[in-house]
């Protein structure tokens, strides 16, 4: 890739000033976290749902309605994001969330897990080019005038991201608003590093504003981007978010998590949960989410992150996390394990 093309008129800007947006991952930023997220760190740019994904019921399920009501997101920076292949399922979806007052929906050409990818759908649709071209190609056409933007969440192909420069072919063809880019494969899930080659060979090309995700754990994860693509005014991240909480504060610049701070998002949002939870199991069942990630700022409690895992009742449960913050010192990182 010539190095000059991918540089030219760039100049690094102050990271602090640049957006930061929160990647949607199912199972754990549904709408009650994200009302409790951005009510402790509201540097956060925007939020995405995790994906919804219509059928030929046209109708949304009990379940993503409530993600996607916005009754239920009032003040929330929102994009909802749509699963699909089928461009009048995925339109009709569109139209939908417009008429609740979306201005944007991103279309979700990322999700890499098999039984998602096998039916063409996620990730799995980016080697049938030919497919993925007619649908965006409808998608398009269907909301041309109707002032809803639609932005383009994806890997960089299905079985390896040399499939990346025939996308880029084909997204360059649509006003696609914004493309979020995940250098990885379907193949890859979340192995390694993401492929920062076929990332520069896509921001040389696309003719999209990009948003960089994956992989930015720490403000030095980000620093390292930069200083290889210093044009990049975007990244969306995701894991390191839910690990550090106050990840998107510190990359612009704020202070770093306190342990009473963690404190008080954890009882908010473990009060939230009990609040709209149907039982207790699953409530449990969130907040053991929760510490898969955040357990790693604690890499000397693993005894208590282990109780925490076993706990089958919120007594249990409570002891242990009561334990784990007053007694172990939050001194670690989350590193994508
Ligand atoms: C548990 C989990 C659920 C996810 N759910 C979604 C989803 O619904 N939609 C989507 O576009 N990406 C989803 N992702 C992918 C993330 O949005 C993100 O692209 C990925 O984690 C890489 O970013 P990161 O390295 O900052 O975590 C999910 C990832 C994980 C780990």
């Amino acid at each position: 890739m010539p190095r000059k093309a991918q540089q030219r008129g760039k100049k690094k800007m102050d990271p602090a000033a640049m957006e930061y947006y929160f990647a949607p991952l199912e199972g754990n930023t549904g709408y009650v976290y994200r009302n409790v997220h951005y009510r402790f760190f509201p540097e956060t740019d925007r939020y995405y749902t995790p994906f919804v994904a219509p059928n030929h019921t046209l109708r949304f399920r009990t379940k993503e309605m409530d993600d996607i009501d916005p009754a239920h997101n009032a003040g929330v920076p929102l994009v909802p994001q749509v699963l699909s292949n089928r461009s009048q399922e995925c339109l009709w979806a569109i139209r939908e969330l417009a008429q609740m007052g979306y201005k944007e929906v991103n279309l979700n050409l990322g999700c890499p897990v098999p039984t998602v990818a096998r039916k063409r759908r996620g990730s799995g649709m980016l080697k049938y080019t030919q497919e993925l071209d007619a649908f965006l190609e409808e998608v398009f056409e269907g909301v041309e005038g109707t002032g809803t933007a639609v932005s383009v969440k994806t890997r960089l192909g299905t079985d390896s991201t040399e499939e990346a420069e025939g996308l880029i072919g084909i997204y360059n063809r649509y006003p696609i608003s914004e493309l979020t880019v995940h250098p990885r494969s379907q193949k890859d899930m979340y192995k390694g590093t993401p492929d920062y080659d076929a990332f520069a060979a896509v921001l040389c090309k696309s003719r999209i504003p990009i948003v960089y995700n994956g992989n930015i754990f720490t403000g030095e994860d980000r620093d390292r981007l930069l200083e290889r693509f210093p044009q990049v005014r975007k990244i969306m991240a995701g894991r390191g978010v839910l690990a550090d909480p106050a990840l998107i504060r510190v990359l612009k610049g704020g202070p770093a998590l306190q342990k009473a701070e963690l404190r008080a998002f954890h009882d908010a949002l473990l009060d939230a949960y009990k609040k709209t939870l149907p039982g207790t199991n699953v409530v449990i069942g969130r907040m053991k989410e929760f510490w898969h990630y955040t357990g790693t700022l604690f890499p000397e409690g693993e005894k208590l992150r282990k109780e925490i895992r076993k706990a089958r009742d919120l007594g249990a449960y409570e002891a242990a996390v009561r334990v784990l913050m007053s007694s172990v010192p939050m001194n670690g990182s989350y590193s994508g394990q």
